[in-house]
């Protein structure tokens, strides 16, 4: 019989060697990091795989057997593998599927290792890491530069003592904290680098804070449309963090931030009509969901409602303002918007598209991020005049 742990061994080095040749392992060191840190370990406790073409997602448990080559390649996969949904429920709760949003998982690797070469760590550089989930990217980290130099938090007290056994059973005795990851952790701060691992609508400014002059931030930014991009912020010495979009990466959510779920319609008379050239299918588009997200933090989008003798229309929401836009019409008759409450939200959605669509529809790479403790500004680099600003604290959710 083959010897699982040299079978893992060998799936390890296949798995670098992919994501070598693929272009997202650059660096020996993180080369090895992959080469060495047993990802199945941090997968004991199974986890939950989609059921093809169901909609909404089905998940499926997938039970670990250390022994099979066959569990030992899905955890050497390149691939997403979700270990906790709904907040409570691990692969062990169930039998059959289940059909809730996922709330921890391994991410995928590619993902990490492509992050990982983004923070440009050092050695001896001291590292926070915001949403351990199984631990196994804290393990990457800890490989590279010592258990002593990171600090992992992690907000569900459940996911953070998995993660610890994991670690601490390869030998990493990272420190799992168990916290809001929003809020930094000032207790071992300050940081050379810091990167979260769950989408955030803000970098705060506690994150600013805590990393040194000159330090990096690597984040992903996600708004109530469900655009992310993938923030990688330089603090700067007065107490600010600039820098670049450098991908449209994506993360599950920061629980505190989850989406309002008890949603009103408007009524069908409620708001002023009126006619715009901006439909609500930009919502399908992947930038201006990004944009229309930097406008304004907590909106939600519920598409094709029919109200009584109303056509189909995409209601944008803001339920913090009680504001609306219902947007209804196509390409062809023209469109037809209806806004309602102390936001007019398709002024501003059609003053920032506009904005946008004048420099040539760039995508999110193109932009930029500064943050300050006055606001965070996410503007176009090659037009910085096209800005969208969120002054500090102005949305109950953060
Ligand atoms: C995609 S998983 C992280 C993957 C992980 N880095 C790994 O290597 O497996 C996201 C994690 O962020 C955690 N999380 C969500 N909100 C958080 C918060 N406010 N502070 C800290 N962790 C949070 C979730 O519970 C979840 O475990």
């Amino acid at each position: 019989m083959t010897d699982p742990e040299k079978s893992a061994a060998r799936l390890r080095r296949q798995l670098a060697d992919r994501l070598s040749e693929a272009g997202h392992l650059k660096s020996p060191q993180w080369q090895a990091a992959v080469e060495a840190v047993p990802r199945h370990k941090f997968l004991s406790g199974g986890f939950f795989r989609s059921v093809p073409g169901s909609s909404p997602t089905a998940y499926a448990p997938v039970l670990p057997d250390e022994y099979s080559e066959g569990w030992l390649s899905l955890c050497y996969a390149d691939e997403s593998l979700v270990t906790q949904i709904a907040g409570t429920v691990v692969p062990r709760d169930i039998t059959g599927t289940i059909a809730r949003q996922p709330s921890s998982s391994s991410t995928l690797p590619s993902l990490m290792v492509d992050m990982l070469e983004a923070l440009d760590v050092e050695d001896g550089n001291a590292v926070l890491e915001i949403g351990t989930g199984t631990g196994y990217n804290a393990g990457l980290l800890a490989h590279r530069i010592g258990v002593e130099n990171i600090t992992t938090v992690e907000t569900d007290p459940d996911v953070a003592a998995s993660a610890r056994h994991a670690l601490w059973g390869c030998g990493y005795q990272v420190d799992v904290v168990v916290a809001d990851g929003r809020k930094g952790y000032a207790d071992s701060a300050p940081y050379d680098r810091v990167i979260a691992t769950c989408g955030v609508t803000r970098v705060r400014q506690e994150w600013v804070n805590q990393t040194r002059p000159g330090g990096i931030i690597l984040t992903t930014l996600r708004g109530g449309l469900w655009s992310s991009g993938l923030a990688k912020l330089t603090r700067t010495g007065d107490g600010t963090a600039e820098g670049a979009f450098i991908s449209e990466a994506s993360f599950m959510r920061a629980r505190q931030e989850k989406p309002e779920s008890n949603l009103d319609i408007p009524g069908p008379d409620d708001g002023e009509r009126r006619r715009t050239h901006l439909g609500g299918d930009i919502a399908h588009d992947w930038t201006a969901r990004f944009i229309i997200d930097n406008t304004m933090d907590g909106l939600s989008l519920i598409g094709g409602v029919s109200l009584a003798g109303e056509p189909p229309s995409d209601y944008f929401l803001h339920p913090e303002s009680g504001s609306f836009a219902a947007v209804s019409g196509s390409g062809d008759e023209g469109y037809t918007v209806r806004q309602g409450g102390p936001l007019r939200m398709w002024d501003t959605a059609e003053r920032a598209i506009g904005e946008w669509r004048e420099q040539g529809s760039p995508g999110v790479t193109a932009f930029r991020i500064r943050v300050t403790p006055e606001a965070q500004t996410v503007y176009l680099e090659s037009a910085p005049g096209v800005a969208w600003v969120k002054p500090a604290g102005t949305a109950s959710s953060l």
